[in-house]
């Protein structure tokens, strides 16, 4: 392709983009496909002689998009929000021109600087106090996988890193605790990161599903008692069943005591913290080592985009780092080297989108988009509450709405079957978008508000078609 047809194509896919920001909303929200669909339509083989772009094109409209789930229309309630906007299209394209690996200082300096300028800025937003340090992972689970690995080294003295589960001189195994509504990434995390599954201690939850700092006392002690290692406790800031938040006030004194590396996993709920009046969510946080929080879910940055902040860089770069003589330059003494700051050594020059992100919105009108979502989320949680077929399962301290649908007389078991029955006809529908969880064996469905372009009236009309497909159940 030369410039000039590049310039063209150029044109066409903003155009393109720019028609879909504004109407997403005349597709149905989840994809109809159906599993092998797409598939089928795709040939075997990449072709040997490149085809027009046209062509190209053409087939992502005709083959590509009935295949799309679209997370950014405004009646896209499912999940979580992953959303995007067009300042970040606009970084995320000047990223992908540049093409640039942002592994090392000297690879492109303004990636590094800019990336710690962004992450200074988004910590300021969120209230973080002074003496945290962000870097820009991909996703939460990256960055909780990560925490996972600074703790087994602080608790090992770096042992493991040097030995591998030798390093642990048969003492152990290495404990991590977080609630039993925290996110699967933790599980993961241990996974992979050789703590085992096992290892991974269920915290107990109080009535709001938040952990309960007494019983993970409770299970510290019990582990010690049995000469288990206590390694690392997960708090999470807005699970991702119910938006449950763990108080991290009082679980950062019980860490602090036994030695714990404090990680938060605040992936969805952080976002909020730009606003004064959430930033209590955040209370205690001044006692983590570590936090994770997604602006690609809930601040206009399209996916990746995951900020992460520690205490203490340096000891994040000695486990982390390793310095092979083709990547050793003569400024690393003087410079931040963000492949010292995570798993993969490549990486991409995402501050740019952030920065066009937050420059283009500025913090008020960011405050604004969600403090809108979070008014939406506890509006429609009133009219649950007074609705005398609908049940509230949940506390609504941030933008999601546990319920279901309660008709009078049926069983337990007859309301999950009918419940899963709601959701999955009103997401053939195609008007909106909801997905479920269980809220201990209750089946719970939930709203979560956050796309971009929601809107009061999209709430609205979520709320009428449950209603109606309800009462044709
Ligand atoms: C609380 C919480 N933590 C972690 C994650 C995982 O986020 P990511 O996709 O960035 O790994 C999620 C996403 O659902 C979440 O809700």
């Amino acid at each position: 392709m030369n410039s000039e047809e590049f310039r063209r194509h150029g044109h066409d896919v903003i155009d393109w983009i720019a028609d879909y920001l504004d109407n997403a909303e005349r597709y149905p929200v989840m994809s109809r496909s159906k599993p092998g669909e797409i598939k089928a339509l795709i040939p075997d083989s990449a072709p040997e002689i490149g085809e027009p772009m046209d062509t190209i094109l053409e087939d992502f409209r005709r083959d590509i998009l009935p295949g799309v789930t679209h997370w950014n229309h405004p009646r896209f309630f499912a999940y979580f929000p992953a959303n995007n906007s067009a300042p970040s299209i606009l970084g995320e394209m000047l990223s992908a021109g540049l093409g640039v690996n942002s592994m090392l200082w000297q690879t492109s300096p303004a990636a590094t600087e800019l990336e710690e300028k962004v992450m200074d800025w988004l910590g300021e937003m969120i209230g973080l106090p002074d003496g945290f340090h962000g870097v820009i992972q991909d996703t939460a689970s990256t960055a909780t996988m990560g925490a996972l690995v600074c703790a087994r080294e602080k608790a090992t003295a770096f042992a493991v890193n040097a030995a591998g589960p030798a390093g642990l001189a048969g003492a152990g195994p290495l404990r991590i605790y977080a609630s039993r509504e925290a996110h699967s990434s933790v599980l993961k995390g241990a996974k992979i990161a050789g703590f085992g599954a096992e290892n991974v201690v269920l915290v107990g939850i109080d009535e709001n599903r938040a952990m309960d700092p007494a019983d993970l006392e409770a299970k510290i002690t019990t582990d010690l008692a049995d000469g288990l290692i206590p390694c690392c406790v997960v708090a999470t800031v807005g699970t991702t069943g119910c938006t449950a938040i763990d108080p991290l006030a009082a679980i950062g004194p019980v860490a602090k005591k036994h030695g714990l590396w404090f990680h938060v996993d605040a992936a969805l709920a952080g976002s909020a913290a730009i606003l004064p009046e959430m930033r209590w969510i955040l209370d205690g946080v001044e006692q983590a080592d570590s936090l994770v929080f997604n602006p690609h879910k809930w601040l206009l940055t399209n996916f990746d985009c995951s900020a992460y902040f520690v205490r203490d860089p340096e000891h994040l770069e000695r486990t982390m780092s390793i310095h092979p003589e083709y990547l050793k330059t003569g400024r690393d003494r003087e410079v931040n080297n963000y492949m010292d700051w995570g798993i993969p050594l490549g990486r991409r020059f995402r501050a740019l989108k952030l920065w066009f992100v937050l420059r283009s919105y500025g913090a008020v009108r960011l405050r604004e988009i969600i403090a809108g979502h979070i008014a939406f989320a506890r509006e429609f949680a009133g009219w649950i509450d007074s609705a005398p077929d609908w049940e509230r399962l949940a506390p609504v301290p941030v933008n999601t709405v546990c319920f279901r649908w309660k008709p009078a007389g049926m069983d337990e078991a007859t309301l999950n079957t009918a419940n899963a029955k709601l959701v999955d006809r009103v997401n053939a529908d195609g008007t909106i978008y909801l997905t479920h969880t269980r809220l201990d064996d209750v089946f719970t469905i939930r709203l979560a508000v956050g796309q971009r372009a929601t809107e009061r009236e999209h709430v609205v009309t979520a709320w009428e078609t449950l209603q109606k497909i309800a009462g044709e159940i």
